[in-house]
């Protein structure tokens, strides 16, 4: 989604602008832009990459030592270079603002703006911001004050950062539901919406609060609250030293994103786990200090999530009614926060979100919690989200940042943050024996060495790839906890190969989707060898006999013979729990080849972003 950046120093602040940009390409975007003070507001936007936006700075000598600068992902009005930020208020005072989120109000805004003589030159919500702050400025000389005003009249989420031609001394930035920060540099200091894009500043940051709006000139700053006082009331906040490594951020001998985080994946599940093996005994307290309170009261499990993290919500469910004897709902956030379901007290409510700021999840459990549910847990890979703030309990999945658009590593960390969350239930519900808890965590202790022997079928899965590159469609079949994972392999090739894949349940397959099925349908398969093997392999004959061809995913014992239009790769021996963790890697290496025969953007998919922060 979109992303800002902006800096106020001693010196030229255009390459730290250019270089936070770059580094904030992977929320996906369509148009980029920023806004310089050189005797004047400089304003360069494309609908390029950030590439051509460093091309038209350098070709126009931009050049300052205060800027914003922004990449949009289009929301209202399309990708263009008049919709693209910093929108800039002309009539008046001259400022320039950039913007995440939406602002829900902007036709009523807009329609009142236009009454008092300020003429619109795009089709976006962010415009009206900067006229109603130059507005706002009608009342009152100072930028601050008038950013204060404008924000009470705003409604829903957004981040913003402001300029004003007259005094290039200050940026203006505020917060309201969506993430922003500001950095403390030697020489000067930063606004971004994510630590990532600063790095190259400085490593001194503040996580502004709802409500927070701040003010930076190049050697000093402050911060007020806006959210119970229209101007404000002065506020302390913690300054927090990144830890974020430029290696953890960069490519390396990778070709992409998605490939290191795919390769990443036994390090980040080892990371993940790490405080397990170190205790060598499984206690509540990794999820908080009030979670044995909390878990010994709960007695059904509700999941909210989006996308990939939903996926691995799904994956939970069987695992805590077989383990943990628990009732256990999923739902995907952007629906149940429009539903009326029946809140319990004895539910807690699980949200999972790799980036911890996904709109509909976070309103899916605020939503939640409005209804009467009174507990909640947060499974998420970013500390400082408004996810893990958001929630009574949390852990943290440490698989470090991901930055290719489609979730890998965060998902595989996601499922073992949620075995595990399954068995510390299962022990305080006294469903697992001392012995069955050892044995769990000798399994865990053993999944990072399982999931980099699975990694070693790439050849294998190579050779699979150029024949799928020239499909148009594909169908992905599992059963049982591996119905969630097929959804999960088709919703990769989709996104990144752009191939149209849909999943079933194995069992469903008679019951529509098999009048698809010709040879110029590829059926991908995954077949453990669990106890619904059997019944599996009988849904694979069903496709045999219409001519189908199988790609199967097998376990070594799984007895599936490869035949002509039947293909095989062989994982290790059935992992038991930990199966449909390891069943994931072959279907991204699956998706990942099959997108770089096609040629994609395997990292930044057309249409997609990372972090979905609108509705
Ligand atoms: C976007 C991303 C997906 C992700 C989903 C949920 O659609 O492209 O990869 O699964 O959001 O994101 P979250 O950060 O909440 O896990």
């Amino acid at each position: 989604m979109c992303g800002i950046v902006g800096a106020i120093a001693n010196v030229n602040i255009v390459p730290v602008l250019l270089e936070g940009l770059l580094r904030l390409e992977y929320r996906g975007y369509d148009s980029a832009g920023l806004v310089v003070t050189n005797h004047g507001l400089q304003r360069l936007r494309t609908t390029g990459r950030v590439t051509e936006l460093s091309k038209l700075a350098a070709q126009q000598e931009a050049w300052g030592f205060a800027g914003i600068a922004h990449t949009r992902w289009a929301t209202h009005g399309e990708p263009s270079e008049r919709n693209a930020h910093p929108h800039l208020s002309e009539v008046e005072s001259r400022v320039a603002v950039v913007h995440n989120g939406i602002i829900e109000n902007h036709e009523e805004i807009r329609a009142h703006l236009k009454n008092q003589g300020f003429k619109f030159s795009s089709d976006t919500d962010t415009e009206v911001i900067a006229h109603l702050i130059a507005f706002k400025l009608r009342q009152t000389a100072d930028l601050f004050k008038a950013v204060c005003l404008s924000i009470a009249e705003l409604q829903g989420a957004y981040a913003i950062a402001v300029m004003e031609e007259a005094h290039p001394e200050r940026i203006v930035a505020a917060r309201n539901g969506a993430p922003l920060l500001i950095g403390l540099g030697k020489d000067g200091n930063y606004v971004a919406s994510d630590s990532s894009a600063l790095l190259q500043a400085t490593r001194d940051i503040i996580y502004l609060e709802e409500g927070d709006v701040a003010e930076l000139n190049s050697d000093g700053y402050r911060i007020v609250n806006c959210l119970h006082n229209q101007l404000g009331e002065v506020v302390e906040r913690i300054v927090h030293e990144s830890h974020l490594s430029n290696e953890a951020i960069e490519l390396g001998p990778y070709a992409h994103f998605m490939q290191k985080e795919i390769f990443e994946q036994p390090s980040a599940v080892a990371n993940t786990l790490e405080m397990v093996f170190n205790a060598r005994s499984i206690s509540p307290n990794l999820f908080g200090s009030e979670a044995e309170k909390i878990f010994s009261k709960t007695k059904h499990i509700l999941i909210l999530a989006c996308g990939t993290s939903y996926h691995a919500g799904l994956v939970a469910r069987y695992w805590m009614e077989t383990v943990a004897g628990l009732p256990c709902n999923v739902e995907i956030a952007s629906e149940y926060r429009y539903r009326d379901p029946i809140a319990d007290p004895d539910t807690l409510v699980v949200g999972i979100s790799q980036s911890g700021e996904t709109a509909d999840t976070l309103a899916a459990l605020s939503y939640a919690r409005k209804l009467g549910h009174q507990y909640s847990l947060a499974i998420c890979n970013v500390p400082e989200s408004a996810l893990i703030r958001q929630t009574d309990l949390r852990f943290l999945t440490r698989a470090g940042p991901e930055i290719g658009v489609a979730s890998t590593k965060a998902f595989t960390t996601q499922l073992a943050s949620l075995l595990l969350l399954t068995v510390t239930l299962a022990k305080m519900r006294h469903q697992l024996s001392s012995e069955s808890e050892h044995q769990m965590i000798a399994a865990l202790r053993h999944l990072p060495a399982a999931l980099q022997n699975a990694l070693q079928v790439e050849s294998q899965v190579k050779t699979w790839a150029k024949g799928f590159a020239k499909k148009h469609h594909a169908l992905f079949l599992g059963r049982g906890v591996h119905y969630p994972i097929a959804m999960e392999g088709a919703l990769k090739l989709k996104e990144i190969s752009y191939i149209h894949a849909e999943a079933y349940a194995a069992g469903e397959l008679k019951h529509g989707p098999l009048a698809l099925v010709d040879s110029e349908m590829p059926v991908v398969a995954i077949a453990p060898n669990d106890q619904l093997l059997g019944k599996l392999k009988s849904n694979l004959q069903e496709v045999h006999a219409r001519g189908g061809e199988l790609y199967v995913f097998a376990d070594a014992d799984s007895q599936i013979t490869p035949s002509e239009h039947l293909h095989v790769i062989r994982l290790a021996e059935h992992a038991g729990l930990l199966s449909p963790i390891l069943h994931t890697i072959p279907l991204q290496l699956l998706a990942y080849h099959v997108a770089l025969e096609r040629g994609t953007d395997v990292d930044k998919p057309r249409n997609l972003a990372k972090a979905v922060t609108v509705e």
